[in-house]
Parts: structure tokens; sequence; C-alpha cells
């Protein structure tokens, strides 16, 4: 496989500091950021994982990512019920012990309690993943999510979440949600200066219209974009996913197992019986008239997973990563035990056929 690039921007200093740096720097008070060809924290270039570029970022990415949402655990609005920490990290380092070289978290999965759970999975590591987290979701009362784009708040957010993660630069950093609509520039403007100061090596956004990117585009390039995509979310189809192959804007996808619906371990009884606090309980994927669709497809899921000796939720991974604009597929795991059933995915060759067979009905 080909290396990332060696030479990164890195900031000067333990990341436990970087508030004062990232303000400083980016007022121009003092020269908080130096250049070195040897990033400190060098993330993960081996993998016997297959792997691809992420557009033109010059990471090379494994086709599966780790995805750290369900780890935020609950008590929190898109919360997934009791969640223990070590089952968590226990889940990252297989996932990296396999060969997974890259993590996609969030600031707001359990209000930094992901962030923090990945930071500690990183602790004494010799080579760490690439890690990716994501700005703009704040705590709001009750535990809700506010949305916030506005200069001051990314500046606060990207201090917490290198402190968190105890790394020295964001490997890429994504708008969530490009809410407030009004905001989109001035957040977008911010992320562009935290890049150029070195706290964050790429930029990109998550959950964007195409109209959107292109907005945004001239203000900085876009260098990935996150959309969600599954069997059941197909609309990235109709517009982005061909606009960003276009623009060679690297595509990391979102919930290829549609959140475990896909899995063939989420059955009515499991639904019936999820905690309050997981969002699925209440998502209306999860209920009638939609479930015995999405059970329906599991079936015929199940029948191809047969045929290559692996799992429903694989086969439907490995059904995103066909499409030529997708880079990568964010796979969520909560425990060890789920990582080996999944990554298969980027080994499977579906055929036309199979592929036809699992559309059928959709
Ligand atoms: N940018 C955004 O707005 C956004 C939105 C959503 C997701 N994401 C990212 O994408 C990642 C993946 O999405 P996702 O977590 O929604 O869903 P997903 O990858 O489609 O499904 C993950 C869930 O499937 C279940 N699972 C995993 N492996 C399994 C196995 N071997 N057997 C049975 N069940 C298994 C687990 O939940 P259970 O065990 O509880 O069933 C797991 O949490 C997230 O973690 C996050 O990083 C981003």
């Amino acid at each position: 496989m080909k290396t990332a690039p060696r030479s990164f921007v890195i900031v000067d200093g333990t990341a436990g500091a970087s508030l004062r740096h990232v303000v400083t720097a980016l007022e121009g008070l003092t020269a908080a950021v130096t250049l070195t060809d040897q990033a400190k924290d060098q993330a993960m270039q081996r993998t016997q994982l297959r792997t691809t570029q992420l557009g033109a970022t010059g990471l090379e990415i494994t086709r599966v990512g780790f995805g750290a949402w369900a780890i935020g655990g609950g008590g929190w609005e898109f919360g997934w019920g009791p969640q223990e920490d070590e089952e968590s990290i226990a889940a990252i380092h297989r996932a990296l012990e396999l060969g997974v070289n890259w993590i996609d978290t969030a600031a707001a999965y359990g209000f930094g309690r992901s962030e923090r759970v990945v930071g500690r999975a990183l602790e004494g590591l010799a080579e760490r993943p690439y890690v990716f987290t994501k700005a703009s979701l704040v705590e709001g009362p009750g535990r809700r999510v506010v949305h916030n784009l506005k200069r001051d708040s990314i500046l606060r957010e990207v201090e917490t979440s290198l402190d968190r993660l105890g790394v020295e630069a964001i490997d890429l950093y994504q708008i969530h949600w490009p809410i407030p609509e009004e905001d989109i520039d001035e957040g977008w403007a911010a992320f562009a200066e935290l890049k150029e100061q070195g706290f964050v090596r790429h930029i990109g956004v998550s959950n964007f219209s195409t109209e959107q990117l292109r907005r945004i585009q001239s203000i900085a390039p876009v260098e990935t974009l996150q959309p969600p995509y599954s069997l059941i979310d197909r609309d990235a189809e109709n517009e982005i996913l061909r606009y960003a192959e276009r623009e060679r804007i690297g595509v990391i996808i979102y919930s290829p197992m549609a959140s475990g619906l896909l899995t063939g371990r989420m059955t009515r009884d499991r639904i019936a019986h999820l905690p309050d606090d997981d969002w699925r309980k209440h998502d209306p994927r999860f209920r009638e008239p939609q479930l015995s669709r999405h059970l329906d497809l599991v079936e015929r899921l199940k029948t191809v997973a047969g045929r290559h000796d692996t799992t429903p939720g694989a086969v439907a991974i490995a059904w995103t990563v066909r499409n030529p604009a997708v880079d990568g597929a964010i796979a969520g795991f909560r425990r060890a035990d789920q990582v080996d059933p999944i990554l298969t995915a980027a080994t499977i060759e579906l055929t036309d056929d199979e592929v036809d067979e699992i559309e059928a009905e959709n």
C-alpha cells in the first residue's frame, strides 16, 4: 500500500494546553505553532486490510472504519442505552488489531464521552489510527443537542476535542450538520483557519447538500464528505455522491448497516426491549410500517451472506463500498465480538446478480 504523507503542521506543546494555543495562534498574538516533518503522534500507516485514498487528502484509509457514536452511551438525546467503557475500548483495540486504521467520532457523542473513550483507547499505542471527529453540535438543556456554527464556539470545541482525544492534531475535522444555514460560511471559515494553523490536518463536512457544498467551496476546498448511505437510505445516489466523485472529494459514508437494523440481530422482540434511552426505539425505521420491509431485506442479505460465509451486516457494508464514489464505510461497534464478523465486508465481491437479488424489493 502507499503511505500517508509525513509532512504535517503540528502544534507545539501538549494537547491539554491547546485552547490557549488555538486562540493565541488564531489571533496572531504568538507563534504557538511549529512546523515539523515528523508528526509526534504519527498515525498508523501499515495495515493488512485493503486500503484506498480518501479523496485528495493523501490519507490512505481502510475500506471500513470504526464508528464511535454508540460508545458515547445513553443518557442524551441520541444515546444508545447503557454502554461499558471497558467494552468500548476492547472493541476499538480489536478493530485496530485487525488493521482498521481510522476512527470516526464526534464531540456530540455522549457530549464528550465517546471522544474520551477513544482517547483512552489510544493511550500508550506505538502507532495510532487516524482520528476523525466533528463539531457543531453542543450540549443544551436536558442533554439535548444545540446547533452552533459560530467561530468562537468552534474554537472552544476544537480545544476540548484535542484535549479529550489526547492527540496533537485532528486528522480530519468535520462540520457535523449544516445548521443553522445562515452560519455555514462562518463555521467553514473557522475550520479553514484551524487547518491553516495546524490544529487539524484536513477538513470536511457531513450531512451537507450539493448546493451547500458548492457554496462553501469558495471559502476553502471541501476535502471530505460524510453522508448517510445504506440499502435503506439511498438519497445520496441522487446527486451528492456523483458531485463528490467529480470534485475529488473524499467520501466516508455513515450508518451502512442502518444503525444495526441490517445486521440480522435486530428482531421485533429486541426492538420492543430496547432501553428507552436508545434512540432507535423511537425511530420510524425501526417501527411499522417500515420495519417489515427492512426485515425482509435482512432475509435477502442473509441468503447472500450464506454464500460468502459471512454475515448480513458485512454484505450490507460491501454493498455501500461498491459505489465508486465511496472511499470508506463507517461501521459502528460496541463490543469486541462484533468486529470480526463485519470486517470481511472489505473483501467481499458481490456479483451483479447478487446486487439485483439484494435490491429486489427496495
Ligand atoms: N455524521 C453524522 O451525522 C453521523 C450519523 C450517524 C452515524 N455516523 C457515524 O457512522 C458510524 C456508524 O453508523 P451507526 O453507528 O449509525 O450504524 P451502523 O454502523 O449501521 O450500525 C452499528 C450498530 O450495529 C450493531 N452491530 C455492529 N456490529 C454488529 C454485529 N457483528 N452483529 C450484530 N450487531 C452489530 C451495533 O449496535 P447494537 O449492538 O446495539 O445493535 C452497532 O452500534 C457512527 O458510529 C458514527 O461514527 C455519523
